[in-house]
């Protein structure tokens, strides 16, 4: 074995025991933190129950749902442990409550656009709501052309012995929006495409965020004529 090959070994068994020795204190932190992540799925029931609320008042009112669907997910123990990682944060409950804002994610996918402005305000406006952070990538799209409205709100809930605040990740799109999005999010992590495919069919994509675009604003258009005639 020549030394270059020697010193590889060693840098890659390096690599493996400090991989080993970080996930396993990892999976340790984990199991305690299952309190933590039992709170976190309470926050994701308060929120959809809100939306469910919101999409029961005004379809009795209008006569239509704003709300196609709810989707709900709790960041898994691997996703927390890269972005600790990646953030330089160590391996403790106030780390995760204090800097990942996304542990907790509600999706909320409606038909046009309106709606979602229409929602996002209603939620903020509830007593128990506080506002962290918005970013609205629909008036503001990304490079890409991805679209969506993302609020980080904090909402109380109720234990059998206190009152706990948790940070959730509300996200607002369009049915539009979300088969863009989802189609996006597999090209990414599809790393058997050759650079020259990836490229070709991130501008196609590109475009078609363009097109869904439009198709947006035209269906709130033709709706909105609809409901006023
Ligand atoms: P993360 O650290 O990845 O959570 O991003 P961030 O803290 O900069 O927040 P941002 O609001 O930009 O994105 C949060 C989430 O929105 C991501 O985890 C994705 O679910 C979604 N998202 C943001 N940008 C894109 C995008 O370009 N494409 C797709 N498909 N999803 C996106
Ligand atoms: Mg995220």
């Amino acid at each position: 074995m020549s030394q270059t090959e020697s010193s590889n070994t060693l840098r890659n068994k390096l690599i493996d025991i400090f991989d080993d020795d970080s996930l396993h204190s990892f999976q340790q932190f984990m199991a305690s933190s299952r309190d933590l992540m039992s709170c976190y799925r309470c926050a994701i029931m308060e929120i959809e129950t809100k939306f469910r609320v919101l999409d029961e008042r005004f379809s009795l009112a209008h006569d239509r749902n704003p709300i196609d669907d709810i989707q709900s997910r709790l960041k898994s123990p691997e996703s927390i442990r890269d972005k600790l990682l990646r953030k330089n944060l160590p391996f403790t409950l106030e780390a995760i409550e204090q800097n990942l804002f996304d542990v907790a994610g509600v999706r909320i996918v409606c038909s046009f656009i309106d709606d979602i402005y229409m929602l996002a305000d209603c939620l903020m406006q509830q007593d128990d709501i506080t506002l962290i952070q918005q970013k609205d990538y629909i008036k503001q799209p990304k490079a890409n052309g991805y679209r969506s409205l993302h609020l980080i709100v904090e909402v109380p809930i109720f234990l059998q012995d206190q009152k706990k605040l948790m940070k959730v990740e509300v996200q607002f799109r369009t049915i539009v929006m979300e088969s863009w999005a989802n189609l996006e999010h597999q090209l990414r992590y599809k790393k058997s495409l050759s650079p020259d495919i990836i490229e070709k069919t991130e501008k196609r994509l590109g475009e078609c965020a363009k097109l869904s675009n439009l198709l947006d604003t035209q269906m709130q258009e033709i709706k909105d004529v609809i409901e006023n005639a």
